[in-house]
C-alpha cells in the first residue's frame, strides 16, 4: 500500500487550499485521519461501501459495530437521517459542535458499511471547525471510528496514530493532542427521554438540563450500542486499579515491578517513579491524559500497572467507564 501523507493543521485557523486538498481525498473513496475535540477518527466517506469497508478492515473492527458519522450541521444531517424523529433537536442543538452522539433512523444513503445494517446511525457534529468545512465544501459525510486498532485505547495524539496505522490510510492531518481525552457520550433520545448507550465527555448532568430522564443502558442487559460488548481501551500490560489507600499499600508491598498511574495528589503521597495523570480536582486534565498514560505504561520498563480510581461522580463517571475497561480491580 501507498505510504501515508501527512499534513499539520489548526482546527480553527486553516487555508481553503487545505479544504480543498483533504476534500479531494474523501470525494476519491480515501481513508482519513483526523483531529476532533474527543480523540482522533478514522474516517470515509459514509455513503461509500467500499470505502468504509476499508475502515473495518483497517482498524480490525467487527463487522456489527456501527460507526459514527460526522456532520458540518443540523441541515446536512436532516439529508441522512430522520431528524424529525427527535422531539429534542432543538435543545440537543445547543450542544453541538461537540462530544455528544445522537443514534436516530437513518436515510438510505448511509451505506450499509457504515451503519453495520442497522437501520440507525449515530449522528455527530464535532467541534473542529477545519473538519466541519471539509463536510460542507464536499457534501460528504463522514463515517469514522477512533483512529486506533480495535481494543486498543483511542488516539490522542498523532505519535499514537504512526505505530498503529501510520502506513495503512491515504491521509493523516496532525493537530497536536486532542481537548477531552475520551470519546463523545453516545445517546439515544426516544421522546423527552434519553438513554446513555456509551457514557463519554458529556455527562448526565449535561444531558438533564435538556431531558426529563437520562437513564443509563443496563449493563447485562440488552446490548443497545453494539461497540460496548467488545474489549476496549487496554494497554498491552497488565493493568490493576484501585483507589488511592488500596493502591498506595499495594505500591509499598510490589515497588519497582508496578508503574503507577496517578493523580499528582497520589504521587505526593508515594513519590517515585510514575505516571502522572493530573490532579484529582480537574477531571478534564485526567481524561485528557488517560489514553497516552495507557500507552506510556506499555512503552515503558515496567512489567504490568495499577491505575488510580476515582468516585462515580459528574465527568468522573466517563473516565471510571474507560479506566474500568482497561483494567482489573484489587
Ligand atoms: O468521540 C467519538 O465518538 C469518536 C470520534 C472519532 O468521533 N468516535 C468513536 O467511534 O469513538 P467508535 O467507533 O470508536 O465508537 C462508536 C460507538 C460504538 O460503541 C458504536 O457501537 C456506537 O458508537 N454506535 C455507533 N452507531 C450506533 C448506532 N446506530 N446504534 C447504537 N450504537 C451506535
Ligand atoms: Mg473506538
Amino acid at each position: 500500500m501507498e505510504k501515508s501523507k501527512f499534513m499539520k493543521i489548526n482546527c480553527h485557523d486553516y487555508s481553503h487550499e487545505d479544504v480543498v486538498k483533504v476534500s479531494s481525498v474523501f470525494k476519491k473513496g480515501g481513508l482519513v485521519i483526523f483531529p476532533t475535540e474527543t480523540v482522533y477518527g478514522i474516517g470515509a466517506d459514509a455513503g461509500s461501501d467500499a470505502a468504509c469497508k476499508r475502515i473495518f478492515q483497517v482498524k480490525s473492527r467487527k463487522q456489527d459495530n456501527p460507526l459514527i458519522v460526522h456532520v458540518d450541521s443540523i441541515d446536512t444531517m436532516k439529508k441522512f437521517a430522520l431528524t424529525e424523529e427527535i422531539e429534542l433537536l432543538p435543545e440537543l442543538e445547543k450542544l453541538w459542535p461537540g462530544p455528544l452522539t445522537v443514534v436516530m433512523r437513518k436515510k438510505d444513503n448511509i451505506c450499509n458499511a457504515a451503519s453495520a445494517g442497522l437501520d440507525t446511525v449515530g449522528m455527530r457534529i464535532p467541534a473542529c471547525d477545519f473538519i466541519r468545512e471539509v463536510i460542507h465544501s464536499s457534501g460528504i459525510p463522514i463515517a469514522a471510528p477512533s483512529a486506533n486498532i480495535s481494543g486498543r485505547p483511542s488516539a490522542t495524539r498523532i505519535e499514537h496514530i504512526i505505530s498503529e496505522l501510520g502506513q495503512k490510510v491515504d491521509l493523516i492531518i496532525d493537530s497536536g493532542e486532542t481537548i477531552y481525552g475520551i470519546e463523545s457520550t453516545v445517546i439515544l433520545p426516544e421522546g423527552r427521554k434519553c438513554t446513555i448507550l456509551r457514557p463519554g465527555a458529556y455527562t448526565e448532568e449535561d444531558l438533564l438540563k435538556i431531558f426529563d430522564v437520562v437513564e443509563y443502558s443496563v449493563p447485562g442487559g440488552k446490548v443497545l450500542s453494539p461497540g460496548t460488548k467488545y474489549t476496549h481501551y487496554s494497554p498491552e500490560k497488565r493493568l490493576y486499579r484501585a483507589e488511592r489507600s488500596i493502591l498506595i499499600k499495594y505500591l509499598e508491598e510490589h515497588r519497582g515491578k508496578v508503574l503507577p498511574i496517578i493523580t499528582f495528589e497520589t504521587h505526593e503521597i508515594t513519590g517515585g517513579d510514575a505516571i502522572i495523570l493530573g490532579h484529582e480536582n480537574d477531571p478534564m486534565e485526567i481524561s485528557h491524559n488517560l489514553y497516552h498514560s495507557l500507552r506510556l505504561l506499555d512503552s515503558s520498563e515496567y512489567e504490568y500497572g495499577i491505575i488510580e480510581s476515582f468516585p462515580h461522580r459528574g465527568y468522573f463517571t466517563s473516565i471510571m467507564n474507560r479506566i474500568e475497561k482497561a483494567s482489573i480491580e484489587i
